[in-house]
This record gives structure tokens, C-alpha cells and sequence, in this order.
């Protein structure tokens, strides 16, 4: 067996704790392709709520499930993740983080220490048991550093009954490559 890289590890882990009708968020829709990959998992009785501070990426992902017909199983909203409990009625199984900046797109735009873990936080609470937070951790750019920094410090003390939590990163890579941080609710 190969080590698996990051980037498929990350969507090992969310079709192991998502499936067909429940609900999934993607914390930073980007370019859709995480989205996309969600509707997949919850199904035609699940639903996808996806958050982006870009009109771009919204409108950008919008039309990649209008192309799949994948739409009507997803609710793309332009706000900030940090207002996830604001508008997720419901309990979640699995949620993903792409930090950093969009790809292709404004590199001055980038999430920031506090919304993110503001995000995390609201998603641990909506959390099922077993359900999992994936976040894939890009610090090559400055304001990445600071935020690998507080993120790692904030997962690192979570209570060890409440979640599981796993880095997981390849340590003989040059030049920053990305991470993931995984968080999976336990049984209470
Ligand atoms: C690395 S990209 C996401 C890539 C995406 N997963 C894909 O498949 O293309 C990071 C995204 O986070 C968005 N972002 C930055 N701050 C945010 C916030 N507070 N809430 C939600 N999205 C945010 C950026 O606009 C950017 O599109």
C-alpha cells in the first residue's frame, strides 16, 4: 500500500464519515471542486452548504454543479465561514477547509486566524459523532504561517474526550507544502 497524499487523504477521510442523505460543508468553496466533490457524497437526499467571502468563487462553483445538475443539492452562501451556525440548521457529519488564498485568483485575499477557528469551533459544535472536520493547511505564504501557528495551538487543546484530532504531513518535503488537521467528534 502507498502512502496515500494529501489531497486524496483528505476525501478518504470525508466518504468515510459522510453518507448518502446527510450534511456536509465546505468551508471555502474556492473553485468548487471540494463542493462537487460533497454533493457526490450526501446524495440526492442530503445537502451541501458551501461558504465563500468571493463572489467569484461562488459564481464559479455555481455553474460547475449547474453543468453536473448537482445545484439543487447544495446552498452556496457569499459570507464568511465564521457564520456557519448562522445559517446550518442542522447536525453535520463531515466538513473541509482548503486555507490560504483562491488559486488563479486575488492572493491578498486569504482566510485569517480568528474566522477560521471561530468556523471550527461552530462546526465542532454541530458535529455528529464520528463526523469529521478536514482542514488542509497551505503556510506558504506569511499570513499562512501565523495561521498554521494559532490553529495548531487552538486543535492542539481540544479535549481529548470530545475529539480525536490528527496532523498528518509528509516531513521531508520542501518549501511548505500543505497538511491536513483532521477532528473527529466522539461518542459523548
Ligand atoms: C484555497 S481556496 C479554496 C479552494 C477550493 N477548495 C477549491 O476546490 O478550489 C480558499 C478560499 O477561501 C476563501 N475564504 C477566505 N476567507 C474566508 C472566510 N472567512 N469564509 C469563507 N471563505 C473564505 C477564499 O475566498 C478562497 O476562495
Amino acid at each position: 500500500m502507498k502512502i496515500e497524499r494529501i489531497l486524496p487523504f483528505a476525501r478518504t477521510l470525508l466518504s468515510q464519515a459522510i453518507s448518502p442523505g446527510e450534511v456536509a460543508v465546505d468551508a471555502t468553496v474556492g473553485n468548487g471542486h471540494d463542493t462537487l466533490f460533497l454533493a457526490n457524497l450526501v446524495g440526492e437526499t442530503g445537502h451541501v452548504y458551501g461558504f465563500d467571502i468571493q463572489d467569484e468563487a461562488i459564481m464559479n462553483t455555481q455553474s460547475k454543479l449547474q453543468e453536473k445538475d448537482l445545484l439543487h443539492r447544495v446552498t452556496l452562501l457569499h459570507k464568511g465561514h465564521e457564520h456557519v451556525s448562522e445559517h446550518v440548521p442542522t447536525k453535520v457529519s463531515g466538513a473541509i477547509f482548503n486555507l490560504g488564498y483562491l488559486p488563479g485568483g486575488d492572493k491578498a485575499i486569504v482566510t485569517t486566524p480568528p474566522t477560521t477557528i471561530s468556523a471550527v469551533k461552530q462546526i465542532l459544535s454541530l458535529l455528529k459523532p464520528e463526523g469529521i472536520i478536514v482542514i488542509v493547511v497551505y503556510h506558504g505564504h506569511p499570513e499562512g504561517q501565523e495561521e498554521r501557528d494559532q490553529l495548531l495551538t487552538f486543535v492542539e487543546s481540544i479535549d481529548q474526550q470530545e475529539a480525536h484530532v490528527l496532523q498528518y504531513k509528509f516531513l521531508n518535503q520542501q518549501n511548505n507544502p500543505p497538511f491536513i488537521i483532521a477532528i473527529e467528534k466522539r461518542s459523548p
